[in-house]
């Protein structure tokens, strides 16, 4: 009895103790909100944030399923307020950190002795390293749901460094990548955490410059538009076993999972396995969004099976097959389909997720790759075979998500969609990033 609650009293004193110093901050805002834009030859969603003392812009890929964040501090990492995360703080506990090192080729930032260690990871090239855990000035927009205003700053935001090489693969300019995932030290638990706002946030790609929102709407597009009134929601699903590269036994994923019941290829059901479609105990199956992967990725029979009645839908409407085009397997002639506002007029692909009436349409402007653009007269399925017995199921990526907003709560547990806002007739290109500070 004494002995817990001196434990309850400790782990209260520790709460106390990071919220004072998550809350040396500027002032208190409600949301914040950062530019993404899609880089052409990766197909990379890229953020811009600010940090360090000086602050110095920082372009990091986005990685939603990521830990933290993570950048290279080997080369040119220059900060006055630069602080190692010392082994057994509290800081190390909220990491979850289970290694503490000491470094001989320092003291400088990524080599301190007596620093709790993470694994920074690129899923680009499928490598994790060690780092060191740190922590530094962060500095973004807040915003008013409407535009960019005044800079909000994290004194104390707690990152991880790592060495140049695992900048391999990533869009050129990047130097590390910007962790969304659903752990403590991810993007939005750490911004709600510095500013008492809600555990919630928004991603909306565009194929040019969309946007992230940190914190609860409104989010506003023009014309007009606000986007957090059009979402419907079903269950974010948390996956027992961790996704990322390295990790400390009995983790769990920090990628956000969803419970696809069905698919449906013009309001018919395709038949599928659906044991494919369950997380099971050892963490394989399932459902993940990925901002990673450039297209959907489908296990081999879930592959063959969509790709089947799409190409028979697709026929039933006159539109003929032509030879595949990498990395796409299902490509179409064009002169057969019409360009509507959503895209291709092509057959729709739905998701049937679980929760009322939750259903995630894939209209031609998200399932369509024209090919027209690099010479080549076809328009292709955007979806990959990711061959059998993959880790995840299906995961749904970049070309996907584009134009939709996807709200995720992570207090709720639960996702909000809006599907494509080209059908209310605006895009995720249409925030008014003209600052009113
Ligand atoms: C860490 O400690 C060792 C000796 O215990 C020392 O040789 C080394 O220089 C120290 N490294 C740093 C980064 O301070
Ligand atoms: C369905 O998938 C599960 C999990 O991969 C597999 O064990 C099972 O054999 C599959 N069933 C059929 C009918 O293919
Ligand atoms: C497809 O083409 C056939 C023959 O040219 C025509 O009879 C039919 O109406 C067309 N169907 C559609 C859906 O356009
Ligand atoms: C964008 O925001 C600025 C600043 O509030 C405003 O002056 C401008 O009219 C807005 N642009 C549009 C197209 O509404």
């Amino acid at each position: 009895m004494a002995a817990s609650s001196i434990i309850q009293f400790l782990s209260f004193s520790f709460l106390l103790f990071l919220c004072s110093s998550f809350a040396q901050t500027s002032f208190r805002p409600k949301a914040l909100v950062v530019p993404v834009t899609k880089h052409a030859s990766t197909l990379q969603y890229v953020t811009k944030i600010n940090q360090r003392t000086p602050l110095v812009p920082v372009n990091l890929v986005v990685h939603l399923g990521g830990e933290f964040l993570w950048v290279d501090c080997d080369n040119g990492y220059v900060s006055s307020s630069y602080r190692p995360v010392r082994c057994r703080s509290a800081q190390c506990s909220l990491a979850k950190s289970a290694a503490c090192g000491d470094c001989f080729s320092g003291p400088r930032p990524g080599c301190n002795n007596n620093t709790c260690g993470v694994f920074p990871h690129n899923p680009i090239i499928r490598t994790s390293t060690s780092g060191e855990l740190a922590e530094d000035v962060v500095s973004v927009d807040s915003t008013n749901g409407f535009n960019p205003g005044k800079a909000a700053d994290v004194s104390r935001f707690i990152f991880s460094c790592a060495p140049t090489s695992l900048l391999e693969g990533l869009a050129t300019g990047a130097v590390g990548m910007a962790g969304l995932g659903r752990t403590r030290i991810g993007l939005p638990s750490q911004f709600s955490a510095a500013f008492s706002f809600h555990r919630k946030f928004a991603v909306c790609l565009s194929s040019s410059t969309g946007v992230i929102f940190f914190g609860d709407g409104p989010y506003h597009f023009l014309l007009n538009v606000e986007a957090s009134q059009l979402l419907t929601y079903t269950p974010l699903l948390i996956n027992p076993v961790s996704t990322a590269g390295a990790s400390v036994a009995g983790q769990p994923s920090a990628d956000y999972f969803i419970g696809v019941k069905s698919i449906q290829v013009e309001d018919k059901s395709v038949a599928v396995n659906t044991s494919l479609l369950k997380i099971d105990s050892q963490g394989n199956g399932g459902t993940k969004i990925s901002t990673v992967d450039p297209y959907t990725v489908l296990e081999t029979s879930i592959f063959k099976a969509v790709t089947n009645a799409f190409i028979k839908a697709a026929a039933a409407r006159n539109i003929t097959r032509v030879a595949a085009v990498k990395p796409f397997k299902v490509c179409f002639s064009p002169d057969n389909v019409l360009a509507t506002r959503l895209g291709a007029s092509v057959p729709w692909i739905t998701l049937v997720l679980q929760g009322q009436s939750a259903r995630w349409t894939i209209t031609g402007s998200n399932s369509m790759v024209d090919l027209r653009d690099s010479g080549k007269n076809a328009l292709c399925l955007a979806v990959l075979d990711g061959g059998v017995e993959p880790r995840t199921s299906i995961v749904i990526g970049g070309y996907q998500l584009e134009d939709n907003l996807l709200q995720f709560d992570l207090a709720t547990s639960r996702l909000g969609f809006s599907s494509t806002l080209l059908g209310r007739q605006t895009t995720c290109a249409n925030f008014n990033f003209t600052s009113n500070a």
